[in-house]
């Protein structure tokens, strides 16, 4: 059964908002932790436009869970998490005019420069994961760079789902690329779009370590509370 770690980034847009101080990410971890999610993510956007500096330094400082800090490799990100030392940094791209991080990383298509992101990161002993596509170049790419973790973009998979297409080919092939990258070594986490809906297959996918939902665990918070959405969250992946 994989972990849980909840993306708390849509509690700072709602703050953003109106850049005012409601709500609070950090208020929204503890009631994550006592809902016994298993760690936190945050992604530090280049344009700010949710999670900020301060945010990422009083999590890192106040909470006890791991922080999984998804960052781009840039020379400022890998200099920010050297100071901050998150427990893991997930690797992702970043546009600025996405809504989300709609693809993953081309790591095959970028391998020198991903690889001496990771060797920054190692070399601060911060776990790294790279958030790329169920693919087999992609997962041997990932492998080369020297991480020691895979997150796999589900937003194919969700999004079939989601609009009641053909799903289950989605779903087969984060199965068996999820197998392959075990066999070589990698651990396996996955993430985006993952709701309350099409969230079970997934869960259920052998030997995925970690799922990290976001979005859909935040909106269900703002109707239920958080502990109670975290813990509904907890309840369908187990
Ligand atoms: N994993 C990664 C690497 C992401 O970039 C995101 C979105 O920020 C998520 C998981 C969570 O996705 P969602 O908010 O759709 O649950």
């Amino acid at each position: 059964m994989p972990k849980l770690g909840v993306n708390i980034d849509h509690v700072a847009t709602l703050r953003e908002a109106r850049k005012g101080r409601e709500p609070d990410p950090l208020a929204a971890a503890v009631l994550c932790e006592a809902a016994g999610a298993d760690g936190i993510t945050v992604h530090l956007r280049e344009d700010r436009r949710h999670i900020q500096e301060r945010d990422v330094r009083v999590l890192r400082e106040k909470i006890s869970l791991p922080l999984n800090l998804e960052m781009a490799a840039t020379p400022a990100m890998i200099q920010f998490a050297g100071d901050l030392l998150p427990h893991m940094a997930t690797l992702v791209p970043e546009r600025r005019e996405e809504l989300t991080t709609e693809g993953g990383l081309d790591v095959a298509g970028h391998l020198n420069d991903i690889t001496a992101a990771v060797r920054s990161l190692r070399a601060n002993k911060i776990e790294v994961s790279l958030f790329i596509e169920p693919d087999v170049q992609q997962i041997e790419a990932s492998l080369k760079s020297g991480a020691q973790y895979v997150e796999f973009h589900t937003g194919a998979y969700a999004n079939a789902f989601d609009s009641g297409m053909a799903w289950e080919q989605e779903l087969i092939r984060l199965q068996n690329m999820s197998r392959l990258a075990q066999e070589k070594g990698l651990v396996v986490n996955m993430g985006h779009g993952l709701n309350y809906q099409n969230t079970r297959p997934v869960a259920s996918i052998a030997g995925v370590y970690e799922l990290n939902i976001g979005y859909s665990i935040v909106g269900r918070a703002l109707m239920v509370g958080f502990e109670q959405a975290v813990r509904e969250m907890l309840e369908l992946i187990r």
